[in-house]
């Protein structure tokens, strides 16, 4: 069985079309990826999955259950890592845990379990019995994800799981995601970060102004690159004169000019034009070329080429997270 089936799933917020008719499959035990800038409507398609929202048109069938007609059925199969964490700063770690296993009417024992379990698979066993205020923002995380897995859904969602987060915890919940998802759990993630989707998806949807542009595997989302002609080229230079760029931001046979940094362009050249073309355009500068490199493709590329805009335009963080300490809980 499918584990998701949206079919023309659409949210209007007045004036604002946050999803557009999308329509996409999860298989049973996969792990998907929704990739996507700021505001392309990442959050809002997983709040009308997770029946949080109602679709302004569409629907969506979630382990087979449809969100609008049976959303408490959907509720029981799914758990939910939303973009605000969710726990009793108050509480310990244990507490928490039982409270939120409670909602769920758990059995007593086979919920202590559970939360032994969890936790240590999370390492955070050995800090079961200290409050939520004491920990870290990584630390707090752990028990957050952990928290929506209580009841043993058969979907998970994590809604931009490591944002804010430093590299380190990155990498354990990037790791804890990969182990539930091992453990047979249909995982659905949002991310602006390409290297995170890359990393762990298996197949990804990219989504930009409400919409799918591609959905594929991340090889094959690459491959389309090189199927398109495209040849990808960093330089670098000495120093950026703002006239080469604007010259090479309009010479025929460069699609599109990435300012890295304060030194480097990542180019994106038509096969035909390729570096021929380039050394001719830049030849008045050539003494100020430190190195020239010939790169793979990556996701970013991908989103380029599909969008005509670059992600990181648009993606301005809101690193930091909204940490609330008590309310409404929708399980
Ligand atoms: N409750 C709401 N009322 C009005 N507009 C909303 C609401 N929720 C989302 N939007 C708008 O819908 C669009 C999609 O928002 P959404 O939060 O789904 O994007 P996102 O991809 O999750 O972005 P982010 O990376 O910032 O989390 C945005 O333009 C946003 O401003
Ligand atoms: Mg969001």
């Amino acid at each position: 069985m499918e584990a998701i089936r949206a079919e023309g799933l659409t949210k209007r917020f007045k004036d604002v079309l946050a999803v557009d008719h999308v329509s996409f499959t999860v298989k049973e035990g996969e792990l998907f990826g929704f990739l996507g800038p700021n505001g392309a409507g990442k959050s809002t398609t997983i709040r009308m999955l997770a029946t949080l929202t109602l679709p302004t048109e569409g629907t969506a069938y979630v382990n087979g259950k449809d969100v609008i007609k049976e959303p408490k059925e959907v509720r029981k199969s799914i758990g939910l890592v939303s973009e605000k964490m969710i726990l009793y700063d108050r509480l310990t770690a244990y507490e928490n845990l039982k409270l939120f296993g409670n909602l769920y009417h758990i059995p007593s024992k086979e919920l202590d379990k559970k939360i032994e379990e969890l936790l240590k698979l999370v390492d955070m066993w050995r800090w079961k019995d200290h409050r939520i205020d004491t920990f870290s923002t990584g630390m707090k995380q752990r028990v957050n994800v952990i928290r929506a897995l209580l009841h043993s859904p058969k979907i998970l969602f994590l809604d931009e799981p490591t944002l804010g987060l430093d590299p380190q915890t990155t990498r354990a919940i990037r790791e804890f995601i990969l182990k539930v998802n091992d453990m047979g759990t249909t995982v659905i993630l949002t991310t602006h970060i390409m290297t995170e989707a890359d990393a762990v998806c298996q197949r990804i949807g990219i989504i930009d102004h409400g919409k799918i542009v591609a959905l594929d595997t991340p090889r094959d989302l690459k491959k389309k690159i090189k199927s398109e002609e495209l040849e990808i080229v960093e330089i670098e230079f000495a120093t950026l004169f703002t006239d080469m760029v604007n010259i090479l931001q309009n010479t025929s046979g460069i699609e599109k000019v990435i300012q890295l940094d304060a030194n480097n362009l990542r180019l994106h050249l038509e096969k035909d034009f390729g570096l021929q073309g380039l050394m001719k355009v830049v030849s008045p500068w050539s003494d100020g070329i430190r190195a020239l490199n010939t790169i793979e493709p990556t996701l970013e590329d991908v989103f380029i080429k599909l969008t005509g805009h670059e992600m990181r335009d648009q993606a301005s963080k809101k690193a930091k997270r909204n940490f609330i300490g008590a309310g409404a809980h929708r399980f």
